[in-house]
């Protein structure tokens, strides 16, 4: 139907408008009733759906696994400086390799292109006569995960290109971009995790990453990621002198670029635009961590070349973490699960590096000490990425006489117990801790930690949620977690809970029994036994029980395929002691009566040989004995990695009847081929 085609092309003109030009001529409400229009007609006539009509962003299916694919051109990475000496120096070897003069401006012929470094993440998208067909992570360089269905989810992705008159749209097009999430989406979803009880990201790149991971696309659609494009993959015809010019065709066909890439003459001409770049850049509505610097003219990038890592003709510029000097107003302490008490700066609200800062981390009372750091002195704090600032130094000129130093705490600042002193070897104090092991606000944090990913991972029980339950008294312990089943009602009565989200909550507590021994013992949250050395003490013992009857030196020498495994004398020493000691018998027994997997599970993968460690296997063809995702699962509990396209790091090819170009392929790589009683044999009784 003409409407149909007519209504996509009106929408297409907007995204153009909006995402390109950043110009839009409608309203989004005005936008929204086209789609909208849209939908109902397509819904009214499935038949004439086309995969390239916008209303195809909303996601499908959700996948199993990812597939893994070839990229036809390597995705490199960026050599990074992060002075104007070096950035000079890569200048000079470019001007050199080139036989440009020596006159020591290094202008370069056809100038240097200068753009933002968007923090996010590097992905690949194929256009094939001017529609969408794959998009792709850079995983290794050489081959990443094909990401398609999330990416057209991006609004900004123009599933089709616009075929503007001039210049034609070369029928392969490789687009190299950035995909990003905005600051201001970040904030939201954070916020919403947070409101969850589901652990926040820790920035703007991983949440990008954490979304484009999504095996859901339809969970991709809630979150708003953004593009911009910086490069070419394969370009079937390239006819562009320039990355410039490429970027104008780019703009024309509807891909976004950055609008504030500009091209410099000389690299004194790029060193004043980097550092124009240092204050104006946080007020992107992203985050940027620097400056891509590249030899515009494509021709000159084809005679500097590339090292095995990087492209010689192109160079990253760091910023240095931002500073900025604020007044200490005041120091708390908080709990952490093992009793140790953090000290928290509060200083006078100051903004750096595109956020209003008001909290730095001191980490133990060692750092207060050693930087001397008084209450009321001028402070110099940090901000390196998005991470929690940090306090520099003080500014010793600025302090005002008679400033007293900081006291320690005497007693817990949560429970008033005892607090012990802890020194290093030349006997200068380093930390305090709570004594009392019913402290209200350690019991929180060990149940914060236990509960969280990488732990127990239990699904709805994430810090707000732990703290609820605690300050109602429903939780006083681990085993108690286990026991909130019979106290329905009394969860039901706390502030925003509802039916739905106390099911949750009871179905992720349910679940998470079965994690096993590795993932108990690092819950714990015993000093030193972290979730690395937890994986090797359950591997070794096999069950909490063998843990319990050994002694403290077998923990400490034990060993792993003939050599040490690492456990050393304190980590040995602390979790014997806590697993002779009354509280941790206590915490034993509460688990093993709640059902809590402590021994490791039979089905582990640890537990099986991995005799394909380091090999990829391809699936093709009809089966007969296995289905493909038998296969796949088979392979990866034995060590090696299943993939869905054939290339030169194949290892094995299992084709069934009908196997086709993967099998031809295979064949051209020298990939060894099994049938699927090859296969099984190769296995043998591990399957
Ligand atoms: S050009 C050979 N331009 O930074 C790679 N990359 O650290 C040429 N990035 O993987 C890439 N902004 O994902 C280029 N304006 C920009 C960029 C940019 C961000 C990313 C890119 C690359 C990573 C390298």
């Amino acid at each position: 139907m003409d409407e149909i085609e007519r209504l996509r092309q009106e929408i297409r003109e907007h995204d153009h408008k909006y995402y390109v030009e950043a110009q839009p001529t409608i309203s989004d409400q005005e936008y929204d009733q086209l789609l909208d229009k849209l939908k109902q007609l397509e819904a009214e006539n499935p038949e004439l759906i086309t995969p390239d009509s916008p209303t195809q962003r909303v996601g499908g299916a959700p996948l199993d696994e990812f597939t893994t694919v070839t990229h036809a051109r390597p995705m490199l990475s960026i050599d990074n400086t992060y002075d104007a000496g070096s950035l000079f120096k890569w200048a000079r070897r470019c001007c050199e390799a080139l036989d440009h003069p020596d006159d020591e401006t290094y202008a370069i012929e056809g100038g240097y292109l200068v753009e933002p470094k968007i923090d996010g993440v590097a992905i690949n998208i194929r256009y094939e006569n001017g529609v969408l067909v794959l998009a792709s992570t850079r995983g290794d360089g050489t081959q990443g995960d094909d990401v398609t269905q999330n990416v057209k989810t991006i609004r900004s992705v123009p599933l089709r290109l616009t075929a503007a008159d001039a210049p034609p749209i070369p029928a392969v097009l490789e687009v190299r971009a950035e995909i990003f999430m905005p600051n201001a989406e970040f904030a939201r979803i954070n916020q919403a995790f947070a409101d969850e009880g589901k652990q926040t990201f820790a920035n703007p790149r991983n949440a990008t990453a954490g979304t484009l991971k999504q095996l859901d696309s339809k969970a991709v659609a809630q979150r708003r990621l953004d593009f911009i494009a910086h490069g070419q993959g394969e370009v079937s015809t390239n006819e562009f002198p320039t990355q410039t010019s490429f970027s104008a065709a780019l703009r024309e066909w509807g891909i976004p670029t950055n609008p504030i890439a500009t091209t410099c003459a000389t690299i004194q001409e790029v060193w004043e635009k980097i550092e124009e770049f240092a204050t104006s850049k946080n007020e992107l509505p992203y985050g940027v961590d620097g400056v891509v610097v590249k030899v515009d003219r494509y021709d000159l990038r084809e005679r500097l070349g590339t090292t095995s890592r990087f492209p010689r003709w192109c160079i990253a510029y760091k910023y240095p973490a931002e500073q900025a000097v604020t007044k200490l107003l005041n120091v708390d302490w908080q709990v952490g699960k093992t009793g140790k008490l953090t000290p928290r700066a509060t200083m006078e609200p100051v903004f750096v590096a595109g956020t209003t800062v008001q909290h730095a981390t001191l980490h133990n009372l060692g750092e207060i000490l050693r930087k001397d750091i008084r209450v009321g002195d001028t402070v110099v704090i940090e901000k390196a990425g998005e991470i929690i600032p940090q306090v520099v130094r003080v500014d010793l000129d600025q302090r005002p006489p008679d400033l007293p130093p900081i006291a320690p705490p005497q007693r817990c600042p949560e429970c008033e117990g005892e607090v012990e002193s802890e020194q290093d070897d030349t006997g200068k104090e380093t930390a305090r801790h709570c004594m009392n092991p019913e402290c209200p606000a350690q019991l929180r944090e060990r149940l914060i930690h236990f509960a969280a990913r990488g732990q127990m991972d239990i699904d709805g029980l994430g810090e707000k949620i732990v703290i609820q339950l605690a300050d109602a008294g429903l939780v006083n312990s681990f085993g108690d977690v286990f026991e909130l089943h019979s106290k329905r009602d009394q969860i039901l009565e706390l502030e925003r809970m509802g039916e739905k989200k106390v099911d949750n909550l009871l179905a992720g507590i349910e679940a998470a029994k079965a994690r096993g021994l590795d993932r108990v013992l690092a819950g714990l949250g015993v000093r030193h036994v972290g979730s690395t050395v937890s994986k090797i003490l359950a591997k070794h013992y096999g069950s909490i029980d063998a843990l319990q009857a050994t002694t403290e030196e077998d923990i400490r020498t034990f060993q792993v395929n003939g050599q040490e495994s690492g456990i050393g004398p304190e980590i040995a020493a602390s979790l014997h002691h806590f697993l002779q000691s009354e509280a941790g018998q206590t915490v034993i027994d509460e688990l093993r009566t709640a059902g809590v997997t402590l021994s490791v599970p039979q089905s582990d993968e640890d537990s099986t040989e991995q005799i394909f460690a380091g090999k990829t296997f391809v699936v093709t063809g009809k089966l007969e004995k296995y289905s493909r995702d038998e296969i796949h699962a088979l392979v990866e509990k034995l060590g090696g990695k299943a993939s869905g396209s054939v290339s030169k790091k194949t290892d094995y090819l299992v084709a069934g009847e009908k196997a086709g170009s993967k099998l031809a392929k295979a064949e051209q790589f020298g990939v060894e081929v099994l049938s699927e009683d090859d296969f099984q044999q190769l296995i043998g009784s591990a399957g």
